[in-house]
């Protein structure tokens, strides 16, 4: 008997479904017992790897031998649940979300058409438009799920702009298009400038504002800033709101840029996909006060939400603000069916297929529920202000701004060469993956705290080996 090779009403495909799974957890559980965030291997052993495994061989062979066969592989990579991964806002997903994606996969639903997704249709709109009311957007909030913070930002920059002028959907830009403006800080996600570009106002459209001590907006580099471009005769269409920078986790002043927005009629974006876990918690969600009042805002489901990729959300504060990108497509939203209430998600994205990620979230949520992912959200928020207390215990590093969300930057004292070396021997003995990025020019390191299993004590350990990596240097 041959094993069946799709899930279909066949109960062998079941026990295939079954036994593949088990080896596939098989292979995780090999892999998530190594020692250490990665194993020491060069690039070119890693590319060895790679150019060892034929990607379609004529014939083919039994999973198990094939998993066996990618171990490798497995074992390259990143360990995210490891203490010493802390390089970037890559956190280990819950096992509810994980296992939740074996059934986004098997059923293969794209939520592009209510007759490609019936039920998934309707699940996505619920858990927007929870998530817009979470995020304080009112009673009609709703959204969109998309692929993570860059295409959510990508996605609410293109409303903006759409407001900005007439027709710009039908007509392409304005002449005056020249004058308008996006104003972010010099801290905002490259996302930003990256959308400028896409959407034909060029980088240069990114007025940029200076940021303070923590990293957040300074207001009256705001203020200095507007008056600049009100004299130079541009005008502001959009504003965009960090809530937890990339760097410095800092949060802009949201309702300071919400009252320039109103009084500017210009859009306000919220960039929360850093911080938007923040809204779980009781205790947290005031940092991100003034987001209630955004046109539209970046809530990424697979940064501290603990989803795995893809989970992003564009909420709006009511589902019409999302008509600037509905197309009326003959096989998909057929107008006639739009007419008797249909709804259809493609309406709403810039994606056509796309996938049932709403279903692993739902149900991750339902399982870890709210008080429990609002204490994850305090506790790596708890983690971050213990390793500023840690770096500031040490005297050979420097604190470069304090914590505002989950993020610690700190500098080893000296040069800007001692940093980057240190770093790089950490990540390439297998020790640690630190971030490296720089802050007002300098280079600095980074700890990114969103893996809740990480203990303090683990923290000061990896601290002290900053410094005695720094000291042998
Ligand atoms: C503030 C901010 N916005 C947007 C993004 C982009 O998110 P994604 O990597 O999901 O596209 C990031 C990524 O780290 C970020 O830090």
């Amino acid at each position: 008997m041959t094993t069946p090779e799709f899930v279909s009403a066949d109960p062998d495909s079941h026990a295939a479904l079954r036994a593949a799974t088990a080896a596939v957890v098989e292979a995780l559980a090999r892999t998530a017992s190594l020692p250490g965030p990665r194993t020491p291997l060069l690039p070119a052993e890693l590319a060895a790897l790679a150019d060892a495994l034929d990607p379609c061989p004529d014939e083919g062979a039994p999973l198990e031998r094939v998993l066996q066969d990618v171990d490798g592989v497995l074992a390259g990579g990143i360990r995210v649940p490891d203490a010493g991964y802390v390089a970037h806002l890559h956190p280990p997903p819950l096992i509810a979300a994980a296992a939740s994606e074996l059934a986004v996969a098997v059923t293969n639903q794209s939520q592009d058409a209510f007759d490609g997704s019936p039920a998934g249709t309707y699940v996505e709109d619920r858990l927007v438009r929870w998530l817009a009311r979470l995020h304080g957007l009112g009673a009609e909030g709703s959204g969109v799920m998309t692929m993570g913070g860059t295409a959510s930002n990508l996605l609410g920059l293109l409303l903006a702009r759409d407001r900005a002028g007439e027709h710009v959907r039908r007509d392409g830009l304005p002449p005056d298009h020249r004058t308008w403006r996006i104003v972010a800080s010099d801290s905002s996600h490259d996302s930003v400038r990256r959308s400028a570009a896409l959407l034909g106002l060029g980088l240069n459209a990114v007025a940029e504002v200076e940021t303070d001590a923590r990293g957040a907006m300074d207001v009256a580099a705001l203020d200095a800033r507007l008056e600049e471009l009100r004299a130079a005769g541009l005008r502001p269409i959009a504003f965009v709101g960090t809530a937890g920078t990339t760097d410095l986790g800092a949060i802009d002043p949201l309702e300071a840029l919400a009252d320039r927005a109103q009084k500017l009629g210009a859009w306000l974006h919220v960039d929360a996909a850093v911080g938007s876990g923040l809204t779980l918690s009781p205790a947290l969600r005031g940092r991100l006060r003034g987001i209630e009042r955004a046109d539209s805002v970046t809530c990424d489901l697979h940064k501290l939400w603990w989803q795995p990729f893809p989970a992003s959300a564009l909420l709006v504060p009511g589902v019409e603000r999302l008509r600037a990108v509905h197309h009326a497509s003959v096989y998909l939203n057929r107008p006639e069916d739009e007419a008797e209430g249909q709804l259809n998600l493609v309406g709403r994205s810039l994606d056509t297929s796309r996938r049932f990620d709403a279903l692993k979230v739902l149900i991750a949520l339902r399982a870890t529920g709210r008080r429990r992912l609002a204490e994850l959200v305090e506790r790596c928020v708890g983690l971050a202000a213990h390793g500023a207390a840690a770096v500031r215990a040490r005297p050979a590093l420097e604190l470069v701004a304090e914590p505002s969300t989950v993020m610690v930057c700190f500098r080893i004292r000296g040069e800007d060469a001692l940093n980057t070396r240190v770093q790089r021997e950490l990540f390439a003995s297998g020790e640690a993956v630190l971030g490296r990025t720089r802050v007002r020019g300098a280079v600095v390191l980074k700890l990114t705290l969103v893996n809740p299993l990480i203990e303090p004590a683990q923290i000061d350990a990896l601290l002290d080996r900053v410094v005695s990596a720094s000291a042998a240097v």
